[in-house]
């Protein structure tokens, strides 16, 4: 997690209202811990934390059903644990617009290194979101995948996150060649970079939600800046087919999704996620270019960007439905050392 320096003027503090200095005292009290449960033994205790539930609150929002799944405990344990969780957990819910504030000032950003596309950005990919690259084949998410991750690893004055990367590959598309390329292409030691960027082959849906789940365990030991889904849906859009499997999917989806975005969250991390368009140009109404997941996924991502092939081997670039920034296009290449203006 990169260290933010706070400023030296601690007089600024002193309009902070009264209620916020009680709130942040409730939370410098010691935290209970998964063993304050009632019922829960030592051994209870060391399947939760095997199965990466270290706090109560991630006890407290869980189902019987997974959580006795995924902690390997009967569904009537797994469901009294959670009571008590829920009862116990400090469940924060509403935070004050300074505590956001606060919590946005931790926001680094992550630059492609291509002018455009910062600009485009307003400075680079933000920390603590969620974002979706969706284009057709070949229109150049794999490439901006890998680019961004052997920029994460550069220092932050130099627009990195100095931090590692966790690379999801459902379509066996990551190269390490082309990373190689693409940091020298940036002056950086490949074998360097490489080491910090820790690749999993997902064989199925199911394997890429558990590599998520995963994650939470694996990023402990290590600073995590960027992890990335490439591709988010294909596995789902070849094991879901039909109508009838529709609401299955997207129920599996949100739910990978949100684990995704926690972890962006806890690890104050860009999460990538990949997606192509449903390309049938011959189908009657619907947009061809509309990308995969629908609502889930539209609703999850913090932004989205849409890539498309232009004459010449450029590439467009189009944010699309972002919280914050108006909506445009930037126009970059790829090159052989990677993204270029
Ligand atoms: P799908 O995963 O099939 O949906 O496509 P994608 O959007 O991930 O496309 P990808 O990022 O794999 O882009 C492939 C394109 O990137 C190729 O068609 C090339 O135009 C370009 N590309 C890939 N590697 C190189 C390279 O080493 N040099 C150059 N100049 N271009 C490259
Ligand atoms: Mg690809």
């Amino acid at each position: 997690m990169a260290t933010k320096t706070k400023p030296e003027n601690e007089s600024k503090k002193e309009e902070v209202p009264e209620e916020q200095v009680i709130m942040m005292e409730e939370q410098i009290e010691p935290e209970l811990t998964i063993e304050d449960l009632p019922g829960v033994g030592p051994a209870t205790a060391e399947k939760l934390r095997e199965a990466g539930f270290e706090e109560l609150l991630a006890v407290a929002v869980m189902s019987a059903q997974d959580l006795a799944d995924q902690a390997e405990l009967g569904e009537a344990v797994a469901n009294k644990i959670i009571q008590s969780a829920k009862k116990m957990a400090n469940i924060g819910g509403f935070v004050s617009g300074t505590a956001l504030l606060e919590r946005r000032r931790e926001v680094l950003k992550l630059s492609s290194q291509v002018q455009s596309i910062d600009d485009l950005l307003a400075g680079g990919f933000e920390t603590q979101a969620l974002v979706e690259v969706y284009g057709e084949f070949g229109s150049g998410k794999t490439q901006i995948g890998h680019q961004l991750a052997v920029n994460c690893t550069m220092p932050i004055d130099q627009g990195g996150l100095d931090g590692d990367v966790i690379y999801i590959d459902t379509e066996d598309t990551f190269r390490p060649e082309r990373i190689i390329q693409m940091s020298r292409g940036h002056g950086l030691d490949p074998d360097a970079v490489l080491e910090r960027i820790h690749v999993a082959r997902a064989y199925n849906s199911a394997h890429q939600m558990l590599l998520a789940e995963e994650i939470k365990r694996m990023s402990r030991g290590i600073n995590v800046g960027m992890i990335i889904v490439d591709s988010l849906t294909s596995h789902f859009r070849a094991e879901f087919v039909g109508r009838g499997m529709l609401a299955s999917r997207q129920q599996k989806l949100n739910r990978h999704l949100k684990d995704l975005k926690q972890l962006a969250d806890v690890n104050n991390a860009l999460v990538l996620v990949t997606n192509q368009v449903q390309s049938k140009p011959d189908a009657m109404w619907g947009d061809p270019t509309k990308p995969i997941g629908g609502h889930v996924l539209a609703h999850a991502s913090t932004f989205r960007l849409y890539l498309r092939k232009a004459k010449g081997g450029r590439r467009i670039a189009r944010l699309v439905d972002s919280p914050n920034l108006p909506d445009g296009e930037c126009i970059y290449q790829v090159c052989e050392e990677g993204l270029r203006d």
